[in-house]
């Protein structure tokens, strides 16, 4: 019997995690991706023994050039049958642009754009093979719309939005179907965490938990959805976008995300 996996990038914490124990909890091999730490092996080791799936895991920094390169030539290398890839791994900023230094913005774009376009391409010509296949990439509600404060995270979700979209329509008639998740703010690390505390009652109330956003994203990328929203403030916000002006959205964006 053929056996499938499932890749996740950034698969050691937060929402990356959270995708993992859903796959597993729903009976699906996972191949977990992040960087090195010991948090990988644990969570392989839980899995395996927790939900009877196979797993690997393997260590990379994604923002090195060859990474998205050595992934493939691994899940190759071990006959790997991908049927679901989890664009995931992502990494984020906050505060006023010239805060963080030019190389700190190079990973950010590498880490959410690069890698997630090229371990897209490598996966494509495998993926096809399967008869049915997903790529699931990590968006935003950053996705939406520009974000002060936040300009190369929410720059790049937006990217991730755009190719996402246009991929999808790419591959229509094949056997893969390509979503985009769109979370609102979810409490995964102690920035999120800090983030939540700092922005007042409206702000908390809106964050969600990795756990929800993990199983609300994998049944609606199961039946084939091409944006998915997570929460509330994720539907809100996509739907106002449609209707309310720029400049009054731009406003409340801003205040909303930067309390200062
Ligand atoms: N949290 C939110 O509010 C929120 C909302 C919307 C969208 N998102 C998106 O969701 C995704 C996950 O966010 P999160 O909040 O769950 O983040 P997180 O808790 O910080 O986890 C990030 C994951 O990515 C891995 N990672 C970071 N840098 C990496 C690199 N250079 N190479 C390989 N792996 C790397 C981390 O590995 P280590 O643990 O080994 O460092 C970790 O597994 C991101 O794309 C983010 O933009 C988050």
């Amino acid at each position: 019997m053929t056996e499938y996996y499932t890749l996740i990038t950034g698969s050691s914490s937060g929402i990356g995690r959270a995708l993992a124990i859903e796959c597993a909890r729903q009976k699906m091999n996972v191949l977990l991706v992040a960087l090195p730490g010991t948090k990988l092996k644990e969570l392989s080791d839980h899995l395996q023994k927790t939900y009877n799936v196979i797993t690997d895991y393997y260590f990379i920094d994604l923002t090195h050039e060859n990474a998205p390169y050595e992934i493939f030539e691994w899940s190759i290398k071990n006959r790997y049958n991908i049927d679901i890839l989890i664009n995931n791994a992502g990494i984020s900023c906050e505060g006023p642009f010239e805060k963080f230094d030019s190389s700190f913005y190079e990973n950010i774009m590498r880490l959410n754009m690069v890698a997630l376009v090229l371990l897209s391409r490598l996966f494509i010509p495998e993926l096809l093979k399967q008869p049915k296949s997903h790529i699931l990439n990590m968006g935003s509600i950053a996705s939406y719309f520009p974000m002060p404060y936040k300009a190369v995270y929410g720059s790049s979700k937006m990217f991730v939005y755009s190719f996402s979209r246009a991929l999808r329509e790419e591959l229509k008639s094949s056997s893969i179907q390509v979503s985009i998740v769109c979370p609102g703010p979810v409490v995964t690390n102690i920035h999120t965490a800090q983030s939540a505390q700092d922005k007042g009652k409206l702000a908390r109330l809106m964050h969600m938990k990795a756990s929800y956003v993990a199983e609300y994203t994998m049944k609606r990328m199961l039946k084939g959805k091409i944006i998915i929203r997570p929460g509330f403030l994720s539907k809100v916000v996509y739907y106002t976008e449609k209707f309310v002006p720029q400049s009054i959205k731009q406003k409340l964006v801003t205040k909303f995300f930067y309390n200062e």
